[in-house]
């Protein structure tokens, strides 16, 4: 059976996650979050004790036999280390540090690759990522680039700790952001970076329908 790619890339707090989810219920495919198979990584690594920066200790982790599989309970995805579902704990602004660590190192990805593409051969995907369109699925039918401004994203994530009673310092989150978007756009393996033929998307004057109808309208 062909099987129908849509590739989503962009940098963090762009709305990856809640457009490609969405999108994804509207076409009715399954919606892969590749960021929560390096953070699922990133947690196996912080538990073995690694601290940031320790890269030559990650192959152990993954010599070690460790499995991230990934399981759909009514269209949500899940994400498992050793069969333990992790999606929660994955979610914290340590495991967003430790998933840009990992992320960066040629054995990780490496390790997480066939799982990806094997998803989109079995599937019809919306995957998210940095580097679907560009490396994963190179031959996706749909590629879109969806980025917004520094301001808007860090506002975004403001609004949303504010809104869970969390304290925090708007300079701080956009610091964070930027810090990230360099780690990731500067890295040497599968940098975050637009493929050629990626339609750009650039939400910060959008509503999250708006982008929605926006990929959607490019998938029909
Ligand atoms: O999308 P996210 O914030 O959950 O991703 C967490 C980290 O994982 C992010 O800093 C970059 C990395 N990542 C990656 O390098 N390649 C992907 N396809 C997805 C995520």
């Amino acid at each position: 059976m062909k099987t129908i790619a849509v590739a989503i890339d962009g940098p963090s707090g762009a709305g990856k996650s809640t457009i490609a989810r969405a999108a994804a219920g509207h076409l009715g495919f399954v919606y892969v979050d590749t960021g929560a198979m390096y953070r699922t990584i990133g947690l196996a690594v912080c538990r073995a004790g690694i601290a940031l920066g320790q890269t030559e200790r990650i192959q152990s982790v993954l010599d070690s036999g460790i499995q991230v599989s990934l399981k759909y309970e009514q269209g949500v995805q899940h994400v498992l280390l050793d069969g333990e579902d992790v999606s929660a704990s994955i979610r914290t602004p340590e495991m967003s540090k430790y998933a840009s660590f990992v992320s960066a190192v040629p054995a990780v990805r490496a390790f997480l690759l066939q799982t990806q593409r094997e998803m989109a051969k079995t599937h019809n995907v919306i995957m998210d990522g940095r580097d679907i369109g560009t490396n994963i699925l190179p031959n996706a039918d749909v590629k879109i680039y969806l980025t917004a401004s520094v301001e808007t994203r860090a506002k975004r994530r403001y609004d949303e700790l504010t809104e869970k009673g969390e304290n925090c310092d708007f300079e701080e989150i956009a610091r964070d952001i930027q810090e990230r978007d360099a780690r990731d756009m500067n890295r040497e393996i599968a940098p975050l970076k637009k493929a050629d033929d990626a339609v750009l998307v650039d939400s910060s004057d959008m509503t999250i329908e708006e982008v929605v109808n926006t990929i959607c309208s490019h998938c029909k």
